[in-house]
């Protein structure tokens, strides 16, 4: 294979002197201008890995979370494991089991959520994720001007990880209850990864969702169940 002339080698062939002559001018150049061409370059603020983007979307207070629940970071490793290399050799998630949080206010599940991307981004893992309330997704989806709702509802439904926290808090009606049953019923049909978080009590999620979404939840997910009193309030006591 034949390669390309390297100019500057070239012209330094060709003649030196101008060559160093040219470098000569141009730090005279940058010396009136108070430039110095061998200082460091200064610290750009700019996030250098997965995990240094993800903590800039991550809410201040869950920034350092750590998934440490068991059932937890064995999904993680589930997930991890079923990885497939995408372009470039980093393993991405591909298919892989869902996960339900379930435990009372302020038992820890949002801080779990979180911690989980963060174990997977740590673990090298690529990932597409979005995070939001159940409350954050019905209002999202109500329909205004300018905003292309269908767009948005898309990318939940086909994002790599989605974290949908707080699974059943809001209001229910036929509408959250249909708009629920695409979202979860999608991520069914292809195995894609899920996190959700609820307050309610297994016995209570046919009710509040609807017997066709506790149906597909009851096969897709693996289960952590957190206990304890309220961290806020021990926080606070
Ligand atoms: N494992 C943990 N280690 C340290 N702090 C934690 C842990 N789990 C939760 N916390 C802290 O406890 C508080 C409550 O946690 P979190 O918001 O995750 O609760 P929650 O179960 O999602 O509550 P809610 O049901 O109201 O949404 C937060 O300040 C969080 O940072
Ligand atoms: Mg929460």
């Amino acid at each position: 294979m034949t390669s390309l002339p390297n100019p500057r080698r070239t012209d330094e062939r060709r003649d030196p002197q101008t060559a160093s002559g040219a470098v000569l001018r141009l730090e005279r150049m940058l010396a009136a201008k108070g430039i110095d061409p061998d200082r460091p370059l200064p610290d750009t603020d700019q996030p250098s890995t997965a995990l240094e983007l993800a903590d800039r979307r991550i809410p201040p207070r869950y920034r350092l979370a750590e998934a440490d629940h068991p059932e937890v970071t064995t999904w993680v490793q589930q997930v991890t494991l079923a990885c497939r290399p995408g372009p470039g050799g980093t393993p991405g998630i591909a298919q892989g089991p869902s996960l339900l949080i379930a435990g009372p206010t302020g038992s820890g599940k949002t801080h779990q959520a979180y911690g989980a991307i963060r174990s997977l981004l740590k673990a090298g893992v690529r990932l597409r994720w979005n995070k939001l309330t159940a409350t954050e997704l019905y209002a999202s989806q109500r329909p205004r001007q300018g905003t292309d709702t269908e767009r948005e509802m898309r990318e939940l439904m086909t994002c790599s990880l989605l974290v949908l926290d707080d699974l059943g808090a809001a209001k229910a009606s036929e509408w959250t209850e249909e708009l629920t049953l695409r979202l979860v019923d999608h991520r069914y049909e292809h195995l894609l990864p899920t996190i959700f978080t609820t307050n309610l009590a297994p016995g209570d999620i046919k009710n509040a969702l609807g017997d066709r979404t506790a149906s597909r939840l009851a096969e897709m997910c693996e289960r952590a169940i957190l206990t304890g009193t309220d961290r806020r309030r021990l926080r606070a006591a």
